[in-house]
């Protein structure tokens, strides 16, 4: 029997550790022949090479070397290189995660070709249509012919959008597959003694925070007040910040430099713990990142994917954002969302430090075996 080809398509930092599991269940099926795709939506070393060494995926079979530009550009670019290779390569299925542009410019594609395609992480919606990744999500959905889910909210949002419920999977969260395969490694991490987090086998009490969003980062008295309610939180215990490129970038703009120290070369790092201090790094790997996380007081994030991580590692997670496409963090992790008031963000984390999150519970099939009922789906159906 001819092996089916698999298209897996990549393509920015938190595609990665989504494809990571899915290569090794198909590696172990004889069945498919599957293709790792990278449009090159994130191309700087810090944004995907460390990734895809620190989580053992090999060289792209494809890369298209789209790169940034305005959402027009970008999802019109990867169409347009993505289409050349569909034709040439003729995959089977193609399989996009998540919910960047580089996710509905190759599953618009391959709806035209009349390819199936199948969405990783399905269903998720915010109800939010200014964030750009709810348009991502809610059209890749529609053109969907396979959908899995990570959680039963995201099914019932499918099914409310139209959705036939034999395309359905609830399948569980193939991120949370690659956070317990990679546990080992990330408590082997030494960014705590780098960062002098650690001295002596002793962890100090640090808080850690992410911010890459438009509507957090854009503006310019958004991301001051922001940066500002993080200063005071930081005279509670220090705020290590490793920064997006186009935060930083906006944070130089603006002339935000002065609330917080900089430090270009981690190995470099003298964190001074007289001067509580926001400490900005560029971005890190997987592991230094997981291990950072997991032994955080508390996480600030405007992230998608921290906030299910967080709800994993059982840390408690403060989300910059007015909403969540992830409510199952909230009922059932340790997610709170705060909004992007200065006072709300102060007054909620001064709180949480004190009395820390009600522990909960792991979220139904969030147990490392994600991507293996993704391949027998697959499997038992092409
Ligand atoms: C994208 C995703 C977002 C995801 C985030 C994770 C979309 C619409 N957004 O946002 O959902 O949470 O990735 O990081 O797809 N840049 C670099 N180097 C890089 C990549 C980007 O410097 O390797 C800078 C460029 O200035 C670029 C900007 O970051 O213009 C934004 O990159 P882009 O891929 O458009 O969106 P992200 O903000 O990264």
């Amino acid at each position: 029997m001819k092996k089916k080809k698999i298209f897996i398509v990549t393509g920015a930092r938190p595609n990665f550790m989504k494809a990571a599991p899915l290569i090794k269940e198909f590696k172990k099926n004889s069945n498919f022949n599957h293709v790792l795709v990278h449009t090159g939506q994130h191309y700087d070393k810090q944004m995907s090479e460390y990734f895809f060494d620190d989580l053992g995926l090999p060289e792209p079979d494809i890369y298209l070397g789209v790169g940034s530009g305005t959402h027009g550009v970008q999802t019109g670019n990867i169409m347009i290189e993505f289409e050349k290779v569909c034709f040439s390569e003729k995959p089977d299925l193609i399989l996009v995660v998540g919910d960047v542009n580089s996710t509905v410019a190759c599953a618009i594609v391959a709806a035209k070709l009349f390819t199936p395609v199948g969405h990783i992480e399905a269903g998720l919606r915010s109800f939010d249509r200014t964030m750009p990744e709810e348009i991502n999500r809610v059209l890749t959905d529609q053109i969907s012919d396979y959908l899995f889910t990570t959680c039963r909210d995201a099914d019932r949002n499918l099914i409310e959008e139209g959705i036939c419920a034999e395309k359905i999977h609830f399948v569980g969260n193939v991120m949370i597959d690659t956070l317990l395969s990679n546990i080992e490694k990330s408590n082997k991490s030494n960014i705590l003694e780098k960062l002098n987090l650690k001295e002596k086998n002793k962890i100090r009490k640090y808080a850690l925070l992410t911010l890459h969003r438009p509507s957090n980062v854009d503006d310019e008295k958004v991301l001051r007040d922001i940066l500002k309610a993080l200063k005071r939180i930081s005279r509670e215990l220090p705020v290590i910040f490793p920064a997006h490129p186009r935060t930083l970038k906006q944070i130089r703009k603006f002339k935000l430099e002065e609330i917080m120290s900089y430090c270009e070369n981690i190995s470099h790092c003298e964190l001074n713990f007289q001067v509580q201090d926001i400490l900005a790094l560029p971005p890190i790997g997987y592991h230094d990142f997981q291990c950072l996380m997991s032994h955080a007081k508390i996480v600030l994030t405007d992230s998608g994917g921290i906030q299910e991580e967080t709800t994993i590692l059982q840390v408690p997670c403060l989300t910059i954002r007015n909403n969540t496409e992830r409510p199952v963090t909230i009922t059932e992790g340790t997610n709170i969302i705060v909004g992007n008031d200065a006072d709300r963000i102060i007054n909620t984390a001064l709180r949480v430090l004190k009395d820390g999150v009600k522990r909960k519970k792991i979220p139904e099939y969030w147990d490392g075996k994600a991507a293996e009922r993704i391949v027998e789906i697959l499997r038992s159906r092409l």
